[in-house]
């Protein structure tokens, strides 16, 4: 194996490592790093843990301890220059006595930047390996909100094997398997808020809590309801969970205390969405005279939860409209779609969101299954 190889290959088991603290280690990017000694034996591995832990190189040295001594170091993310939460990693490194560090990213954050000059200048070999996919691919959701501002946003939804996402009033409302229910609770229990709209809160009814033993952390609740028709008793209000957040018209929030003080009652706190965004009816949506949240809402939506409410991450569960006025206002970073292998008796979904992810925008990331259900993982390319 050349050294060009074996970098590749430590790098993308590093981003395998890092993947698995997704939930656990945002705002922070969720780094992975493999440690190998003088010789090239793995002597220790880690990743960043809970935010404000240790991050992922000093968890490696931890392990390596002595043996990372003239060993080399791949690491996902460029080790951050910085005192944060916790002190630099290159001073850990450089104190390690690591002859090589290779990185997959540059960090762009600017205040943690510089990490690989430190490094240079102490006299460690670096290189940046940002040919290889897997880091880019981990560290989308960081590079994002960094360039963003916005929280990153995964779109789940279930389907039929047509594209449907609606189920007929004479069905049951689930269309997917428990074991893909399952999934939904662990990804659920990994994110900052869970987003939904009006349409589904009136037809399902939903609790939108975590049903995991794994949780990680507990989701504020958003919903978009423009014009207040949420219904106070709502199980949303009344099951223990994440606050839930209303995103309403601003001019409707004011024109309407009492319905705004009936649910501040049951806790409901709000976000106002700026009043002059009137995007037109949707005729397409098979919604009556449906106005459609035009994309500066949506925007503004999540500037404000990344600002104001500390939301890095992101889960929609919502029906065909919101989920098609988020990808019209590009703001869909990630689906998550589970395709159960049945049909409905007629389509109920005039505009399938499967048909936005076009292969040039969109790229499957992970394919699998889940009870009888295809479950795949799209990334924004
Ligand atoms: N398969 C899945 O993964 C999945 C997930 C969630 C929901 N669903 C299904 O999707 C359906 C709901 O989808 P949706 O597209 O209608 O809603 P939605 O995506 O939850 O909300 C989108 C928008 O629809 C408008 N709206 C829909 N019904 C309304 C009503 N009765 N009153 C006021 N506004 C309403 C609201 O827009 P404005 O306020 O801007 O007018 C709302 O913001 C339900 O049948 C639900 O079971 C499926």
């Amino acid at each position: 194996m050349t050294t060009a190889d074996l970098d590749r290959a430590m790098v993308e088991r590093a981003a395998r490592l890092a993947l698995r603290g997704h939930g656990d280690a945002e705002p922070n990017p969720s780094v992975g790093c493999v440690i190998a000694d003088a010789d090239g034996r793995v002597v220790g591995e880690g990743r960043t843990a809970i935010c404000g832990g240790p991050h992922a190189e000093v968890v490696a040295i931890g392990r390596a301890g002595d043996a990372a001594r003239g060993g080399t170091a791949w690491v996902t993310l460029e080790p951050c220059n910085h005192h944060g939460r916790t002190p630099p990693c290159v001073d850990a490194i450089i104190e390690a006595g690591l002859a090589r560090v290779v990185i997959g990213v540059r960090d762009p954050n600017p205040v943690a930047a510089g990490g690989l000059d430190r490094l240079r200048r102490a006299g460690v070999e670096v290189e940046v390996r940002d040919d290889v996919a897997a880091p880019r691919r981990l560290h989308a959701n960081f590079l994002a909100r960094i360039a963003t501002a916005r929280p990153w946003l995964i779109a789940k939804w279930a389907e039929t094997a047509d594209g449907d996402l609606i189920a007929p009033p004479d069905r049951a409302r689930t269309i997917s398997s428990p074991a893909a229910h399952r999934m939904v609770h662990r990804e659920r229990g990994r994110v900052d808020a869970i987003l939904t709209g009006i349409g589904t809160v009136l037809a399902d009814d939903p609790r939108l809590d975590v049903r995991t033993r794994h949780a990680r952390r507990t989701p504020r609740r958003v919903v978009v309801d423009r014009s207040l028709a949420s219904p106070p008793d709502a199980t949303l209000f009344r099951t223990p969970g994440g606050p839930v957040i209303v995103a309403a018209d601003a001019d409707v929030l004011d024109a309407h205390p009492e319905r705004r003080d009936a649910l501040a009652e049951v806790g409901a706190t709000f976000i106002a969405l700026p009043a002059d965004y009137d995007a037109g009816s949707d005729a397409d949506s098979g919604i009556d005279q449906r106005r459609r949240t035009s994309p500066d809402a949506l925007r503004h939506l999540m500037h404000v939860l990344a600002r104001d409410h500390d939301v890095a991450t992101v889960l929609t569960e919502a029906g065909p409209g919101l989920l098609n006025d988020l990808f019209d206002a590009d703001l869909v970073n990630t689906a998550l779609v589970f395709t159960a292998p049945r049909s409905f008796d007629q389509r109920t979904t005039t505009n399938p969101p499967r048909d936005r992810l076009d292969h040039e925008r969109y790229e499957p990331l992970w394919k699998g299954h889940r009870g009888g259900d295809h479950v795949v993982w799209w990334q924004r390319v």
